[in-house]
């Protein structure tokens, strides 16, 4: 495609400012690594082969006298500024070097800086360090024991491996209501540690400019506005003020939740250039990419169900232990520290439950990132799921029917969950019927009976989900203390063109499209004419960012809240250049008119000149706006997918047949990015499902540390999406849209789950953790005595 022949598509302009940019190599790309600058150092890192050892003497000799390397920095030499430790976005602390020991395997211990990326890793694999090991705890369960080894030797008073222990919902009424329950149903179930491998790894250029003294850092940040605060919070003390920081966010391939914490290799790289005074580069390799970044999930939950004879669902219990790596740098509002878990109710009318939550620290990297989702969600969907297809299953119950019977029911919205959510809107029987319509479940269930008498093995798995997206509200959601809203601020040119700045960032979901088309539709000015522009913290409003879903919640709503904001005073203007009263104008997009005589009018254009031309006197020149919105609500998307596989009895190879999905994002901004932000949500959501998971020996050692064995998906092992939707619109948000961005990779790995467990069912397998792999399969077939 001709970006510069196609204006319309919006959004593009945005990557023609970039590739317009000298700073980018032109031509070849738009990425923080494609930032040029003169002079610029490199930097490459060395990583502990050991989980836990104690560093007895890094040898930098060698490493010295390798052509280009200037300097070879270590914690000792970040000490002398204190900035050795950062704070995690959950208030733990985190090395950036370290200084006495290291804490998991890949865990940066030094950084070299250098002329060239070649001499930068020549100079890191000649970095001599001598170790001394340490025991190692790689199982949160055994973390918790008696006597297991205290990791965070560096907090004083510390003297086991548990971090927090938070518990939310009515305790008595739940356990009352499993005592009166006729049937209860019990599972473990393990999330595992997984990655969100994007296309682009993270990286960063960091520019302190000593003349200006400013600090500008091109980095893949999904949050560029916090992480200005957080460095100025951090560094002020070496002369880093808000005001004198710079960051961008240029184009970004992927974050999903990866690019939202501040790693050590960003600091180190800011570190060097306020010390140098030079450009310094640092981009992670794949394998780094994969070993040392923030993992998602590594939940242990056991989960229990209860209902009365007839099928109705009465109460939900969970205590669920939570991985955290050697610190707790999930990335969850801060009143949270399980995220959002507790939306674990899900689509059902549950009237009681309780939820527990531990946290454990162990030799692994730090993180809990919501790896596309909404801070945990996938955790919660994921177990509601199991268990209420676990309980269809028990209780001889079409899962189907079992979910018809226990959703909550559209007459029940704004709907009040046992755990003190309030519900938006939501039709779920609506979207269940539509993907069983679509799929032909009947026929199906028919289908699978035949096969079963024949021996073979056909399931079929249904997820309905409940999504929680759009954080804020303030009075609830803040990172760090930084209140949860987001912005929008529009600047109206005199010729009618428009400005419009967001404080979200994009990192391919297609903002300055449908931010675009919010604005066009709200103003009437043409998509074309309306160049959209995110991650600058020097021209953007301030706003949290882009994860969660949040961006058409939150910053989507502003843009049509700071729209209407210039459409009043569009009216004020047009009164006076029509002579009429404001109440006497009718609005349609790109006009006002007199009411019944509609040859007299002004356009947006008219409108927009005369505000710097021509307006009334008293009245302040200019069109323009900006809105911080707070939502007074998150919104709740929902879907129901279902899911058909064959399983290979020989082989235990699971095969996707078909995947119904109908999803319900309320208002539709763009079906077209909707449809391709669900795409490739399923996607991300058959990975783990069937392949994807990080696991450690018991000396730490990562299994899964490159692409030979972390396996992804290719188009090969994706089966074809069959996609749809129902349209339930929020009642609070301005254009009645809800989120979208991950429902898909909540929603799948569950209907997958589901079917295979459906197929195997008859066979006494009441359970599998994801990913379902064909030698797990395998391994359970032969146990049941299946022998082909
Ligand atoms: O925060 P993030 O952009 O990841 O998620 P989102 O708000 O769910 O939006 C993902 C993309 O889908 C954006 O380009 C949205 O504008 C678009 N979208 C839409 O067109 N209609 C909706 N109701 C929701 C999202």
């Amino acid at each position: 495609m001709d970006l510069k022949t196609t204006p319309e598509v919006g959004g593009m302009g945005h990557s023609i400012r970039r590739k317009e940019d000298p700073r980018f190599i032109r031509g070849k790309g738009t990425y923080v690594d494609d930032v040029q600058l003169p002079g610029m150092l490199y930097l490459d890192i060395v990583r502990s082969p050991h989980a836990h050892a104690k560093i007895v003497k890094i040898d930098t000799a060698k490493a010295l006298a390798v052509k280009g390397v200037l300097a070879v920095i270590t914690g000792k030499d970040l000490e002398k500024y204190n900035l050795h430790w950062m704070p995690t976005l959950m208030s733990d602390t985190q090395m950036v070097l370290p200084v006495e020991k290291v804490m998991y395997q890949a865990q940066e211990v030094a950084a070299v800086l250098a002329t060239s990326r070649y001499a930068a890793a020549d100079g890191a694999a000649a970095v001599e360090v001598q170790y001394d090991p340490l025991p190692v705890v790689v199982d949160p369960k055994k973390a918790l024991e008696p006597g297991a080894p205290v990791l965070r030797t560096d907090k004083k008073d510390k003297k086991d491996n548990h971090i927090w222990h938070w518990e939310w919902g009515d305790r008595g009424a739940t356990d009352r209501a499993f005592g009166e329950a006729a049937v209860t149903v019990k599972e473990d179930i393990y999330l595992p540690r997984i990655h969100v491998a994007s296309i682009e790894t993270c990286g960063c250029v960091a520019h302190f400019d000593r003349v200006n003294d400013k600090l500008t850092v091109w980095m893949t940040t999904q949050a560029p506005h916090a992480i200005r605060t957080v460095f100025a919070l951090v560094a002020g003390h070496v002369g880093l003020a808000e005001h004198k920081i710079r960051i961008i966010s240029p184009d970004i391939g992927g974050g999903f939740g990866g690019k939202v914490p501040v790693y050590p290799g960003y600091v180190i790289a800011v570190a060097a250039s306020v010390l140098t005074g030079k450009p310094v580069k640092w981009i992670e390799d794949r394998m780094e990419n994969l070993q040392a970044d923030s993992f998602a999930r590594d939940y242990h939950i056991t989960a229990e169900l209860a209902a009365r004879k007839d099928g109705t669902l009465t109460a939900l219990r969970i205590k669920t232990l939570a991985d955290h790596g050697y610190t707790d740098a999930a990335a969850n509002p801060s009143k949270f520290p399980a995220g959002l878990f507790h939306v674990c109710t899900g689509s059902y009318d549950l009237k009681a439950a309780h939820v527990e939550v531990d946290g454990a620290y162990t030799n692994k990297p730090p993180g809990g990132i919501a790896y596309r989702c909404s801070f945990r969600v996938t955790e919660a969907v994921h177990t509601i799921e199991r268990m209420v297809d676990l309980m269809a299953h028990q209780l001889n119950i079409d899962p189907a029917d079992f979910r018809m019977k226990n959703f909550v029911k559209p007459e029940q919205f704004p709907y009040k969950s046992a755990l003190g959510w309030e519900y938006d809107s939501g039709n779920y029987g609506g979207a269940l019927k539509k993907a069983m319509d679509t799929i032909g479940y009947a026929d199906l269930r028919r289908e699978q009976a035949e096969k079963r008498k024949r021996g073979q093995l056909m399931g079929i798995g249904i997820s309905s989900f409940t999504e929680i997206v759009g954080a804020g509200p303030s009075k609830h959601f803040d990172i760090l203390g930084l209140k949860m809203f987001d912005s929008c601020e529009i600047r109206v040119h005199p010729t009618g063109k428009a400005i419009a700045r967001f404080g979200t960032k994009s990192q391919g979901q297609g903002h300055e499209t449908t931010y675009a088309q919010i604005l066009a539709e709200e103003l009437g000015i043409p998509a074309k004419d309306i160049q959209v522009e995110e991650g600058d913290t020097d021209t953007a409003p301030y706003g949290l960012g882009t994860y969660a879903s949040r961006s058409t919640p939150v910053a989507g709503a502003a843009a049509a809240v700071a729209s209407r904001k210039v459409r009043d005073k569009a009216r004020k203007i047009a009164a006076y250049l029509l002579e009429a009263a404001e109440d006497d104008l009718v609005w349609e997009p790109g006009k006002f008119s007199v009411k019944g005589a509609p040859g007299k009018s002004k356009t947006i254009q008219e409108i927009a000149f005369a505000a710097y031309t021509n307006h009334p006197q008293g009245m302040e020149a200019g069109l323009e706006a900006v809105s911080y919105y707070d939502p007074p609500n998150l919104t709740y998307p929902f879907g129901s997918y279902i899911c058909v596989v064959d399983v290979d009895s020989g082989t235990g190879e699971v095969k996707v047949r078909r995947f119904v999905a109908i999803d319900d994002c309320g208002n539709i901004i763009n079906p077209m990015i909707v449809q391709g932000q669900v795409h490739g949500g399923l996607t991300m959501g058959l990975a783990p499902a069937l392949f994807e998971e990080i696991s450690y020996d018991e000396t730490g050692n990562i299994q899964g540390g490159s692409f030979i064995d972390y396996l992804l998906p290719t188009a090969v092992e994706t089966p074809k999406w069959e996609t749809g939707h129902t349209v339930t619109p929020s009642p609070h948000h301005p254009l009645g849209a809800k989120g979208v961005g991950e429902s898909a990779t909540v929603g799948a790995p569950a209907a997958i789950a589901n079917a295979v467990v459906d197929a195997l069912w008859h066979l006494g397998v009441r359970h599998i953790d994801i990913p379902i792999t064909p030698a797990k399969v395998w391994k359970l077939l032969r146990e049941k005595g299946v022998t082909e």
